[in-house]
């Protein structure tokens, strides 16, 4: 395989696909600011100690698909699989504690050696929510709401995609479900696939969602969870339910989903469409207690979610704004200058302008026609001498002429 391929799960992002991707960020980045969060960003390198004391020592990903290698100095450091453990790590290491309860919005790249299909890649970017600081059940629900309104804004409508939402309880709660289930299991040990015949040593919680028939069969009677939820557990849990309903939100009770990544409490959520194959969370997250003494730092309770910018992208219909683009066309070679001249007086003005090369007028049109372009403006001795530009309204086919202080005017104010 020649070297000048992208690398196997990544992906060169060019124009319409890359609009769609800028329109997911740009939307993301506004509704958080609507739900008061601030930006922040951490390094994609962390060293791997933070994702393997973070995401659990059986998690899928850390177990075989972290991008983890020794430096120089022999220190191991893993390209980061997700956001929540390095900003808890950023919190820890900057001391913000006396800034709780806080809200952190990010996006960026994130990295899984997994099996690239489609809506799965090796290289994928995330918008990213923390709401770190606060217990309360309304917080998760509001965190969902986020989410919704993301998708909403998209022009995701909600036909398109579910909501499904559980509860893992919390420790003694989840202590004594795991004790339940693994004795469930255990009555079927021979039959379990082999995936879930480890899992049932080593994490049992996610055998419920695993995707072999076999198992999946065995999962029907297996016992819920919110059969062992705890007084304060279920309370939480039945909290956040009406909450979600009192803002509206439609949700699903998915008893077997358990998230892939080992640090989640109460509430767990994932919008999930069937637009995408196999691949269907759009976006995904809970509540997660506890993680950042875990990692070792003080003890503070905290709810947030990841969401798939290139999933979310895919489900886009439009994409392409409007553009407000004037190509000036020189009609002859004298022009050529004045016509560089004029596209900087226009993007000084805050117009996108740019010169077709050449004086070929049909050659010209044609590359402003291709590029979408909203007005064409030609230039040539005639125009030169009075002053007077011709445009063209490419997308209504109509032209007049203007000063160019008129010109500017009537496309700024888009009236013409
Ligand atoms: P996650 O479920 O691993 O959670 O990922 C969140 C979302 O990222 C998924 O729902 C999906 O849209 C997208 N995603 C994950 N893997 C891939 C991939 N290989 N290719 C394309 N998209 C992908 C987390 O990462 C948690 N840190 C979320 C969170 C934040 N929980 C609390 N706070």
């Amino acid at each position: 395989m020649s070297n000048l391929q992208a690398v196997r799960g990544t992906k060169d992002y060019f124009f319409e696909e890359q609009a769609k991707f800028s329109k997911v960020v740009s939307v993301a980045t506004e509704v958080a600011k609507l739900f008061a969060y601030q930006e922040a960003s951490t390094p994609i390198l962390e060293f791997s100690e933070v994702f393997k004391r973070s995401l659990g020592d059986y998690s899928d990903v850390v177990n075989k698909e972290m991008y983890s290698f020794d430096d120089r100095k022999g220190k191991s450091l893993t390209l980061r699989p997700e956001f929540t453990a390095s900003i808890m790590r950023a919190i820890i290491t900057n001391g913000l504690y006396n800034q709780m309860p806080m809200r952190i919005f990010s996006w960026g790249p994130l990295f899984r050696y997994e099996r690239p299909q489609k809506g799965r890649m090796r290289q994928f970017h995330q918008i990213n929510v923390e709401n770190v600081g606060t217990d309360s059940p309304f917080s998760d629900a509001e965190v969902i709401s986020l989410g919704h309104m993301v998708l909403t804004k998209l022009g995701i409508g909600n036909d398109r995609f579910s909501l499904e939402i559980n509860s893992l309880g919390d420790k003694d709660s989840r202590q004594k479900y795991l004790g339940k289930l693994v004795e469930y299991y255990t009555k079927y040990a021979t039959s379990l696939s082999e995936d879930s015949k480890l899992r049932l040593e080593k994490n049992p919680l996610r055998i419920l969602d695993s995707k072999d028939a076999g198992d999946k069969k065995i999962n029907q009677d297996a016992p819920k969870i919110h059969e062992y939820l705890n007084a304060d557990s279920a309370r939480h849990f039945d909290l956040v339910k009406q909450n979600l309903s009192d803002l509206g939100i439609k949700y699903n009770i998915n008893h077997l989903m358990v998230r892939g990544l080992d640090y989640y409490n109460h509430t767990a959520f994932e919008f999930v469409t069937s637009e995408l194959g196999a691949q269907g969370a759009l976006i995904a997250g809970g509540r997660y207690n506890g993680l950042i003494s875990q990692l070792g730092g003080k003890d503070y309770p905290a709810v947030g979610f990841g969401g798939g910018i290139e999933r979310m992208a895919e489900l886009m219909r439009h994409s392409k704004e409007p553009t407000n683009l004037v190509s000036i066309i020189s009609l002859c070679s004298d022009a050529v200058s004045e016509s560089y001249k004029l596209a900087h007086k226009l993007r000084e003005s805050g117009i996108a302008s740019m010169v077709e090369e050449g004086t070929n007028l049909s050659k010209s049109m044609k590359k402003a026609l291709e590029r979408e372009a909203k007005y064409a403006l030609f230039i040539g001795e005639e125009e030169m001498a009075s002053g007077q530009y011709k445009l063209k309204n490419l997308q209504e086919r109509k032209e007049q002429n203007f000063t160019l202080e008129k010109l500017i005017e009537v496309v700024q104010k888009n009236e013409f």
